[in-house]
């Protein structure tokens, strides 16, 4: 996830225009939440194109447009970039500059055929200077641009977004077009701001909102070309094709957060993207998992006899749902551990142990001393991270990403579904390795994994049920949280959530352990929340959960259910029922967590406290 801003404007002040560097800058501040590993702009002065791009915050690359400036312009790109294919480096920043320096290319998203195209671009005698699949599509423009296209910057983009497959949103300038951006979308945003006698792109209304409310939502697949005064939308042959104009009704803070009330809620929004853009590019049609990107010898991998999943808070429970699956593919014993508690134990780690970490940020002090000691005793060490070329990630043997974009909320929503999914994509590849899953098998999990995303999307369409629950409550004192099998971290991560956010007294216990002593808690009127695994999956332990409900009902509790549509069992025992689309019951925690997000998210906001910042908290916890 990047944020990409496009600007034109027109020859005088007196259109409106005003100057593309200022723009350009301007709607990287704002979309800086996108990503800040490096930002970059190229501007169409007198001299031709020029570009500045740096590593790091977009203050480096304001540093070092000061040190050295850039013309005078009135056509101009900018990107901020979060960094999925090549670390966080000043080649690897956007923009990637081709056809001997007068094209310049920006891109958010991941081309997953970008290593095929390379090879070709590499035999016709191309060089490249970073690691990015976005070179790989400049230098694709620029070749089809001087040869199909015959100079016509927009047939050649047409062209080149026939030709990629995955997730883009590409702006480019060249220097025999000044005035002029173009751009193409395929699962990933744009959107074009209309202003007067100049227009705008970026990657949402936020990169435009100081200068203009006017905007225009791009459909999939299409390209637009903007000038001063006009902006032409075509589809990736060159048909005609419309987009759909709407006012922008937000603030400029708001803008920044797409409207939402805050940070959190607008990650909880992310998740559909989150997961699909993890499962981007790490599997075939035919169930293949191409997993390349992990550097660790594959031999290695099939002779593992352990997993430690080592991780803290919400990276946690994600790995004891991983446990479960990775247990059920490939019959490999998994421990999970908090990493804080790890190498005070003398634990038994050796050359046969894969020890994978799980962190967001990838800087989690206790994660990676816990790391570091594993990698002491012999393990192998595999992370998986959100946060390209972190610290946890650099010291482990491999890395496994997830992209769910960055988190500006300290509770952690969208990273939590992404690390379930990476772990899942790791899981069934050791399975296929060590011959557990067949590939058919394995095709149908990912095609059951593919379909997340549109049962979250219907999930949050219905946010309304669980957001007048979150209202109703919000004077409660203690909510409890109960789960069995994969259900029991997702009661855990429920009560965190709670706890963290809304100062709740919240407790998760899996359902069984109820009657060893957490029913003495439950008296009249006692919220419980229950998450109930789905019917169709081990019978007998829907019909324990069900009893755990009426058990607790019996004494007063008031149960707040979790359940698969269609499962009426429940009803009969329940103040409040929210459905979840059926799913197979290991994919189930990626949904049913979705509602105990959106009900602290909402329960903290109804108390008035500020859900992104929560008190003696901080997103990246680098002290042990
Ligand atoms: C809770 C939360 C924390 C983190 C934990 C580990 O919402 O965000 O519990 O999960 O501090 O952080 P990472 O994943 O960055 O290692």
């Amino acid at each position: 996830m990047c944020g990409i801003v496009g600007y034109v404007g027109g020859a005088s002040k007196s259109s409106g225009a005003h100057g593309a560097v200022d723009v350009v800058l301007e709607g990287l501040r704002r979309l800086e939440y996108r990503g800040y590993d490096s930002a970059g702009v190229a501007v169409l002065g007198d001299g031709g194109l020029e570009f500045r791009k740096k590593s790091g915050k977009l203050t480096n690359l304001v540093g070092a447009i000061e040190a050295s400036p850039l013309p005078v312009s009135l056509t101009g790109i900018g990107h901020t970039r979060w960094a999925t294919h090549g670390g966080p480096s000043d080649e690897n920043a956007h923009p990637h500059v081709a056809d001997e320096g007068r094209l310049a290319l920006i891109h958010n998203g991941i081309i997953e055929n970008f290593a095929e195209i390379k090879q070709e671009l590499l035999a016709a005698g191309h060089e490249f200077a970073s690691e990015t699949d976005t070179e790989v599509a400049a230098v694709l423009l620029a070749e089809v641009y001087r040869g199909e296209a015959a100079g016509d910057l927009t047939r050649a983009m047409e062209l080149v977004s026939q030709r990629l497959e995955g997730a883009f949103t590409l702006l480019a300038v060249h220097e025999e077009h000044p005035g002029v951006v173009v751009a193409a979308r395929r699962n990933s945003p744009l959107v074009v701001g209309l202003g007067q006698g100049e227009n705008f792109l970026g990657s949402d209304v936020s990169g435009f909102i100081d200068f203009t409310r006017r905007a225009v939502e791009l459909g999939q697949d299409q390209i637009v070309t903007i000038t001063p005064e006009s902006h032409r939308i075509t589809d990736f042959e060159g048909n005609p094709a419309e987009g759909k104009e709407f006012t922008v009704d937000w603030d400029a803070a708001a803008a920044e957060k797409g409207g939402f009330a805050s940070f959190m809620e607008k990650e909880v929004h992310d998740q559909p993207a989150a997961v699909a853009d993890t499962l981007l590019g790490r599997s075939d049609s035919a169930g293949r998992l191409t997993l390349d990107e992990l550097r660790i010898d594959p031999g290695q991998l099939k002779r593992v006899k352990k997993i430690i999943v080592l991780a803290c808070g919400t990276s946690a429970y994600a790995g004891s749902v991983a446990k479960y699956a990775i247990e059920s593919w490939c019959r490999i014993p998994v421990e999970v551990e908090l990493s804080h508690e790890f190498r005070y134990r003398e634990p038994i780690v050796d050359a046969d142990t894969l020890v994978v970490s799980i962190s967001q940020s990838g800087e989690t002090m206790d994660t990676l001393m816990a790391v570091r000691y594993a990698k002491e005793q012999g393990a192998k060490t595999l992370s998986i991270c959100n946060t390209n070329g972190s610290t946890i990630p650099r010291e482990s043997d491999a890395v496994l990403y997830t992209h769910a974009g960055p988190e500006i909320a300290v509770a952690s929503t969208k990273a939590f579904l992404a690390q379930i999914v990476a772990t899942y994509i790791l899981g069934l590849y050791l399975a296929s390795l060590r011959g557990n899953l067949f590939t058919g098998q394995i095709r149908d999990i990912m095609a059951d994994l593919n379909k997340i995303p549109g049962k979250i999307t219907d999930i949050l369409d219905r946010e309304d049920e669980i957001k007048e629950l979150a209202r109703s409550m919000k004077d409660e004192a203690s909510v409890l949280f109960l789960g069995r099998h994969v259900g029991y971290p997702v009661a855990m991560e429920g009560a965190l959530k709670l706890k963290e956010i809304a100062y709740i007294h919240a407790e998760g216990f899996a359902a069984g352990e109820l009657k060893h002593g957490p029913i003495a808690l439950i008296d009249d009127g006692q919220p419980v929340f229950v998450v109930v695994p789905s019917k169709r999956g081990r019978d007998s332990l829907h019909a324990k959960v069900v009893s755990n409900i009426q058990e607790v009902r019996a004494r007063g509790a008031k149960t707040l259910v979790i359940a698969e549509e269609g499962d009426e069992a429940v009803r009969e025992y329940s103040e409040f029922v929210f459905y979840v689309p059926e799913t197979p019951t290991l994919l189930m925690p990626l949904l049913t967590v979705v509602p105990l997000q959106i009900f602290a998210c909402e329960l903290a906001s109804a108390k008035g406290y500020d859900v992104d910042q929560p008190r003696n908290l901080a997103k990246s916890v680098t002290v042990e």
